[in-house]
């Protein structure tokens, strides 16, 4: 049977920790019916270590939306997937757009895929175009993203990365502004593709390759059947207990 995973990304909510607890709290009272869709959530850095309670929790499990490039040293401010995993963090999210945004490139995003399987972490890693052209450019721009991402990576690992296609001009809008359920299927093929040539098709069959971008409870259905997708990285959505908790129903159903 194929793998569901639906992943949740808090980003810089919510604004304490009594608020992140209560909405875990929420969430967890929902989760225990999502089997066997797996749920991810990336938490604040700041939260992880009081709602994970110090060691690896079933569901849902918790991770952290970047990681260090490093493996520990003087890079004032980092967090090495190291940290993350020693206090119950299951996963990071590595090449979010809002990361790329503030200067992230491939070769880092290379570098921090490799730090979080390094630490025995999950990756559940972004990849999506700011604008589509008609001669393609963007396909270009999306291998070399996938390319890069994966140099060096040990095959053994391949079991513990998650693609989510995220196109930049989709994400944080209403639902109505997600790709089509079409356009997307273009996208899942192109990436199967991708890993396909690049390892093997068992490995493209069996790597989940998510959609993310402004998916909500009237949509996900139609992403899910139409466009093929494994599963979804939500950011308002997540936040949402109810909308989160319907679209892993769908993705259960489907
Ligand atoms: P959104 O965010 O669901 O709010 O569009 C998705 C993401 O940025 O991961």
């Amino acid at each position: 049977m194929k793998r569901r995973l639906v992943v949740g990304n808090w980003k810089e909510n919510p604004s304490s920790l009594s608020e992140a607890k209560e909405l875990l709290r929420a969430l967890k009272k929902k989760v225990t019916r999502a089997r066997p869709v797996e749920v991810y959530l990336a938490v604040p850095h700041a939260f992880l270590h009081t709602l994970t309670g110090g060691k690896k929790n079933g569901r849902p499990l918790l991770g952290v939306q970047d990681i260090s490039a490093f493996w520990g040293g003087a890079h004032t401010g980092e967090v090495a997937a190291s940290m993350v995993k020693s206090i119950g963090g299951h996963f990071s999210i590595v090449g979010h757009s809002e990361r790329r945004s503030l200067g992230e490139t491939n070769e880092m995003v290379n570098k921090k895929v490799l730090a979080a399987l390094g630490a025995g972490l999950h990756v559940v890693l972004c990849i999506g175009e700011e604008a589509r052209d008609p001669e393609g450019v963007y396909l270009t721009l999306l291998t070399h993203e996938l390319e890069t991402a994966f140099q060096d990576i040990f095959p053994r690992d391949l079991g513990r990365v998650a693609i989510a296609y995220e196109p930049i001009f989709a994400i944080g809008k209403s639902g109505l502004d997600a790709m089509k359920g079409d356009d997307v299927h273009e996208m899942i093929i192109f990436i199967r593709k991708f890993i396909t040539e690049r390892f093997n098709r068992s490995r493209a069959d069996s790597m989940p390759v998510l959609y993310g971008g402004s998916v909500d409870s009237t949509n996900a259905k139609d992403l899910l059947t139409t466009a093929g997708v494994d599963g979804f990285l939500l950011g308002r959505a997540s936040l949402e207990v109810d909308t989160f908790f319907e679209i892993v129903r769908f993705a259960r159903q489907v």
